[in-house]
């Protein structure tokens, strides 16, 4: 099987070649090519993303994407927003769920981050008024908003999940917000054995903190998700463990919530579960459920042991000796 592999900047290639290290002891043969994106490639390529990266995953149609470095303020677009927009990776999908060996404030917590991927104030249609002023515009077209609903609603129905909650701001934003949620309505319509709740966003972000587990699905806009992505990996043990997959109907990116931290890049000190658990969500998209239900358990044992762990989960180990230790128990 051949898969497009990014290695992405900063901790990207250290997490990524932990990834493919536990893929291969799952026993699934991966050809992995690879694909340059991100600061490295701007410098050789005069591009952050090279055209020939987004046709390579036209070819092959699957990728798994270390964290790419966007400057902030100034130079290149955002190569995660460009990537999303250019192969239609209309729906992220973020499974947030309690794991052992973590000392969070809640247990069980198990929900799944549903976020529109392509529109909403992450469209890059902003410019210069006039000096001193500047205009985003928070884009929402209805055929968009209907698809990430009911993308929802069917990866409930997929996963014997029970309530999808849209999380909005209609109150405010009368227009963009109120389409969206008359969307919502509509394909809930769609799917009346799956209880539809809608909530205020700011309300929901209280009750996160409050309770997250009475949270089953969750779909919203883009910014709303990826403020929302990332206060949920803050629940169940921070951004070094929750996996994510940026889907569309053709093509599919696997990558973790997490950035390129370039605070700790270079000193061994990351820790690779977040893209060891987005390879275990590509495996189970192309077929290979047996192997990434194992790769899961073996997150599951080596959280679990408590050996090798790196400095985020409270260990004094490094990406190796965590990588070891998941492949320990894969093949254990
Ligand atoms: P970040 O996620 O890279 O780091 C935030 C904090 O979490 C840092 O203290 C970092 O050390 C820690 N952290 C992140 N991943 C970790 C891991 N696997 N193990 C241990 N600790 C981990 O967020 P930040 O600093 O805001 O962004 C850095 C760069 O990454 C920026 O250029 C940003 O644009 C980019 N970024 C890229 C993403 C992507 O390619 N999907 C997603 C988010 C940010």
């Amino acid at each position: 099987m051949q898969v497009v592999l990014i290695d992405g900047d900063g901790i990207g290639p250290e997490v990524t070649a932990a990834a493919c290290r536990v893929v291969a002891a799952a026993g699934v043969k991966v050809d992995w090519v690879r694909a340059p994106a991100g600061a490295a490639a701007a410098a050789q390529y005069g591009d952050p993303l090279p055209d020939e990266t987004l046709e390579m995953i036209r070819r092959y149609r699957v990728a798994l994407k270390g964290p790419c470095t966007t400057p902030v303020g100034k130079g290149f677009r955002s190569i995660n927003v460009r990537l999303r927009q250019g192969l239609d990776l209309f729906a992220s999908v973020r499974p947030v769920t309690t794991l052992p060996g973590i000392k969070t404030p809640y247990e069980k917590v198990d929900l799944i981050v549903v976020r529109e991927n392509t529109e909403g104030l992450y469209a890059g249609l902003e410019h210069e008024v006039v000096p001193g002023v500047v205009e985003s515009v928070r884009l929402i077209t209805r055929p968009a908003a209907e698809r990430i609903v009911r993308f929802a609603f069917e990866l409930a129905r997929a996963h014997g999940r029970r309530v999808v909650t849209f999380c909005h701001k209609a109150d405010v934003m009368r227009l963009s917000d109120g389409l969206f949620l008359e969307c919502a309505r509509t394909v809930a319509d769609e799917f009346p054995f799956i209880q539809f709740d809608e909530k205020p966003i700011d309300n929901v972000c209280l009750e996160l903190a409050a309770d997250p587990t009475r949270y089953d699905v969750l779909v919203m806009e883009n910014l709303f998700g990826d403020l929302i992505s990332d206060l949920c990996a803050g629940l169940v043990g921070g951004l070094g463990v929750v996996p994510g997959a940026n889907l569309g109907t053709r093509y599919a990116v696997f990558e973790a919530v997490h950035g390129s931290a370039p605070d700790i890049a270079g000193k061994g000190l990351a820790n690779p579960i977040a893209v060891v658990r987005s390879a275990a969500m590509l495996l189970e998209h192309v077929g290979h459920r047996p192997a990434a239900e194992r790769i899961e358990r073996a997150v599951v044992k080596t959280l679990q042991a408590g050996a090798g762990l790196t400095p985020d989960l409270g260990g004094r180990g490094t990406t190796t000796t965590i990588t070891d230790e998941l492949v320990r128990h894969l093949v254990g």
